[in-house]
This record gives C-alpha cells, sequence and structure tokens, in this order.
C-alpha cells in the first residue's frame, strides 16, 4: 500500500479558531480526519505531521524518503518565503502536492510568491479542507501508475 505524508506548517494547529472567515471552522484533526477516511478509499494510507518550524518541517521532507510515496504539504507562511524548504522538496525527488485553504492568489500579493510551487507536482488552493482531499486523489493516481 502506498503510503503518504500529509504535512501542515505554522498555524495550522491554530485551525478552526484561527481567522475562520479565511479558512473556515474545520480543525487540523477534522482534517486530517477526512484525509485518513479519503485514504482508505484510495487504497493509500496516510501519516499527519504538523509543526511551526521551518527545520522541522524539512526534518520531516527528508525522513519521508523512502518511506512515503508522495507528500501533501501546506507550508502555510513559509510557502511564501522558505527557499529551504524548496531544496528540501527537491532534494527528496518524492511528488508532492502543495495545498492551501484559501486562494492564496486573490489575496495579499505577498501571498502570490511561492517557493514550493516550482518544486511540486502541482498546487490545489482556494477549495477549503476538500483541497487535502483533492490532492490525495492525485497522489493516489500518481503512485498507482508507477
Ligand atoms: C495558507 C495560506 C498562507 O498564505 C498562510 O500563511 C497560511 C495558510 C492556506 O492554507 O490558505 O498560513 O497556507
Amino acid at each position: 500500500m502506498s503510503s503518504v505524508l500529509i504535512l501542515n506548517g505554522p498555524n495550522l494547529n491554530l485551525l478552526g479558531t484561527r481567522q475562520p472567515e479565511v479558512y473556515g471552522s474545520t480543525t487540523l484533526a477534522d482534517v486530517e480526519a477526512m484525509c485518513a477516511k479519503a485514504a482508505e478509499k484510495l487504497g493509500l494510507s496516510v501519516t499527519c505531521a504538523q509543526s511551526n518550524h521551518e527545520g522541522v518541517l524539512i526534518d520531516h521532507i527528508h525522513a519521508a524518503k523512502g518511506v512515503h510515496g508522495g507528500i501533501v504539504l501546506n507550508a502555510g507562511a513559509y510557502t511564501h518565503t522558505s527557499i529551504a524548504l524548496m531544496d528540501a522538496i527537491a532534494s527528496v525527488e518524492l511528488p508532492v502536492v502543495e495545498v492551501h485553504l484559501s486562494n492564496i492568489h486573490a489575496r495579499e500579493s505577498f501571498r502570490h510568491t511561492s517557493y514550493i510551487a516550482p518544486v511540486a507536482v502541482g498546487q490545489i488552493c482556494g477549495f477549503g479542507a476538500k483541497g487535502y482531499v483533492l490532492a490525495l486523489d492525485v497522489l493516489a493516481d500518481i503512485l498507482n501508475n508507477k
């Protein structure tokens, strides 16, 4: 069975209470439960992790090599700043689907730049928590065609 890492970055532990008008009322636990359910239907297994620390996120990406077939990544604000995360993804050569709950392209201009996008297989944004399920669907196709 193919395994996928669902990795969430800074402040996403506060989902549900954090700016619900932007991010909705779904908690991170809800998102992770949705992912587990969707993964089961797709024949994938999932491991979930969240950190507010850039280096810890990088460690998770490094550790995914040889363990997981792909990564669903919402890097939060590090999306817009972290060359180190971009390099980590490029280094492990795993398919990464970039996810954002909000439509980052319809928000402040500093959110329009993603350092993840050039090394991701694609980006899903603006569909709330459903984006994670869409990302798993995409990864299932990629991993099953291997
Ligand atoms: C986010 C969008 C980012 O710009 C922001 O910094 C976040 C959440 C999203 O899921 O919409 O923390 O990644």
